[in-house]
């Protein structure tokens, strides 16, 4: 057992619902190179770095728990739907909340929607109440949401999707940790450019 790699194994996890969700696809990977590229640009220690990048690339796996008829819905979800969609990160928790020496990455799942100004989900969270890992995620997954093309809207160019982040600073995103951010994509265009969906054949769906 000692020479499984912990962090490849918990890399294919994330494939359980890549393969479940086809709008997902390559979207945990994304999210998990760019928390961790943030995390770095913050100077955060090297245990630190890997339990974020390892917390972004299960950040979703919570959507293995979510109706497929909801989880595929092609079109925009009604009310209902998207609250029973918002479960997947209290679901991502308690699939991994038992995980000997993975508390902390669980909470960074749990908490990858809530947002700044206590407006997001599960638990209205403010500020530093907020994990410091989620908070990265949160700004990562954004950028991949908006970037990405859905059935029914289009993707934004990164420029587009900085502005949209930018105006969002202090709201949903913790302004610190945004402005690192912006740093890592001014610093990193041509990798972002070389991952991000360029295709609707790539599609993904992010709530
Ligand atoms: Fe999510
Ligand atoms: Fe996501």
């Amino acid at each position: 057992m000692g020479n499984i790699d912990f962090h490849s194994f918990v890399n294919s996890l994330s494939r359980v619902i890549e393969y479940k969700d086809l709008y997902t696809h390559g979207h945990s990977d994304r999210v998990a190179d760019l928390s961790a590229l943030i995390a770095l640009e913050m100077g955060l220690s090297e245990d630190l770095v890997d339990e974020i990048h390892i917390a972004a690339h299960l950040h979703d796996i919570g959507k293995t728990g979510i109706p497929d008829g909801i989880l595929m819905k092609s079109g925009k979800l009604n009310h209902k739907e998207y609250s029973i969609m918002q479960d997947h990160s209290l679901i991502g928790y308690d699939i991994l909340k038992e995980v000997k020496g993975l508390k902390a990455i669980s909470l960074m799942v749990k908490y990858h929607h809530e947002k700044f100004d206590g407006t997001g989900y599960p638990d209205r969270l403010k500020k530093d109440e907020i994990p410091l890992g989620a908070r990265i995620i949160t700004l990562a997954d954004s950028f991949d949401a908006m970037t990405t093309p859905r059935p029914y809207q289009k993707a934004r160019s990164i420029e587009e999707a900085v502005i949209e982040i930018s105006k969002s600073k202090k709201k949903h995103f913790d302004p610190d940790i945004t402005d690192y951010f912006l740093k890592v994509i001014e610093a990193q265009k041509d990798y972002i450019l070389s991952i991000i969906v360029k295709t609707e054949g790539e599609k993904s769906w992010i709530p």
